[in-house]
């Protein structure tokens, strides 16, 4: 029976996240998962826009859709999604995806064949890691420094290829798992080398609308007209993945076979979701939801960088997320995180070993702890068994 599979399914993919995110033990603490919080789905909103959603349209979200998506919610996204930066994009642009993995799997589809050179963040987003990983790329791992990708690293590694890379991609936000951010500067220069050497900048924008501390920085897309960024976007984390909806925003010459192998591949996205996550943000709601959830995830945040500075401050270091979901952890290198998270588990508590974020095999003394979806009461009790489970991996 393996014999018939594809090659492509032999390609390691992880299984952290059934191990470790998906742990099903209630009793398990939980800092794997980059989720949002379960009690901050904002149901009775949705229950308003469900109602009116149905009365005014209740005939067509039951059909299906375009492939690019609703034309309302690709409109609001147009005007509304980059405001706060002063920039507006034109509809056409714009194709609504299930999800933001299937923006990965549709730019994946539509640059890589294998060998390709494709660049990546180090550590990087492991579900970037996965989608791209089936179209069998060489896959290259740019560091990052406190202030996310290394530019210098980055033009020697180019240069030094056998072939020019065609993908890049960061997550100039709160990234997963590293929780840097991009200073501007960086990212000007970062459009500049990709269109020195013409490559396509693949820039996620999951964790953009949640910061914390100050405000977001402008997107690359709102920095300059360039035909080399792609912006991908998502609604998991600012109101509700299970309505499984995100964006990819290109250039118009990618449009037409992006929409083809969309359609080759779900031959169009669910119209109920898309339908209802516009009215949501038509009607306000969006603004005023963005605002309780960075309150809330700031006091998680908060609380949980004062249990790692009680429990852990000569035994790791960690980054300052500004926002997002992450505190990137790592450990003396004689720490091997995979064991130290089996430990967790055995002390009902867990967390997402670093090593799964890197493609070259590196960061195993590291650790994604995330304080999103955890009660902010669990937090200490969790850093508690955390540090039961190192000394543990001591003995
Ligand atoms: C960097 C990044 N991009 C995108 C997503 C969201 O993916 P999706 O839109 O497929 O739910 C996540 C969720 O973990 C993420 O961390």
């Amino acid at each position: 029976m393996e014999e018939l599979l594809s090659k492509r399914t032999r390609y390691p993919t992880s299984d952290a996240m059934s191990k470790f995110v998906l742990a099903q033990d209630p009793e398990v603490i939980s800092f794997a998962g980059g989720l949002p919080d379960n009690n901050l789905f904002p149901i009775e909103e949705i229950k308003l826009c469900q109602e009116e959603m149905l009365e005014k349209e209740g005939k067509i979200v039951f059909q299906y859709s375009s492939s690019i998506g609703d034309i309302n919610l690709r409109g609001w996204i147009g005007e509304e999604f980059f405001i706060k930066w002063g920039k507006k994009v034109p509809v056409e642009n714009i194709i609504i995806t299930e999800g933001s993995q299937q923006a990965l799997d549709l730019i994946g589809k539509l640059f890589l064949d294998p060998d390709d050179y494709a660049l990546i963040e180090s550590p990087g987003y492991l579900g970037t890691i996965q989608a791209w990983r089936i179209f069998q790329p060489k896959l290259v791992g740019i560091s990052q420094d406190e202030n996310g990708i290394n530019l210098e690293e980055l033009e020697e590694i180019i240069k030094e290829l056998p072939s020019p890379p065609k993908v890049l991609y960061v997550v100039p936000d709160f990234s997963n798992p590293a929780g840097t951010c991009l200073p501007l500067e960086r990212r000007k220069r970062l459009i500049e080398i990709a269109e020195r050497y013409k490559f396509y900048i693949v820039e996620d924008l999951a964790y953009s609308l949640l910061a914390y501390d100050k405000d977001t920085l402008p997107p690359l897309l709102t920095l300059k007209d360039s035909e080399y960024i792609i912006t991908i976007g998502s609604f998991s984390k600012i109101l509700s993945p299970g309505l499984r909806t995100g964006f990819i925003i290109a250039p118009k010459k990618l449009i037409r076979p992006l929409r083809l192998l969309k359609e080759a591949s779900d031959l169009c996205c669910g119209t109920y979701a898309q339908k209802l996550i516009y009215y949501f943000c038509k009607n306000g709601f969006l603004k005023n939801h963005l605002e309780k959830l960075r309150k809330i995830y700031k006091e998680k945040r908060d609380k949980l960088r004062e249990a790692l500075e009680n429990y852990f401050l000569n035994k790791a270091t960690w980054n300052n997320p500004e926002g997002g979901f992450f505190f990137f952890l790592v450990f003396p290198e004689d720490i091997n995180c995979y064991d130290l998270a089996e430990k967790a588990l055995e002390n009902k508590t867990s967390f997402v070993p670093g090593e799964e974020f890197f493609v070259n095999g590196k960061g195993k003394n590291t650790a994604r702890i995330s304080f999103s979806q955890i009660n902010l009461e669990d937090i200490f009790e969790g850093v508690k068994r955390l540090l039961r489970a190192w000394e543990d991996l001591q003995k």
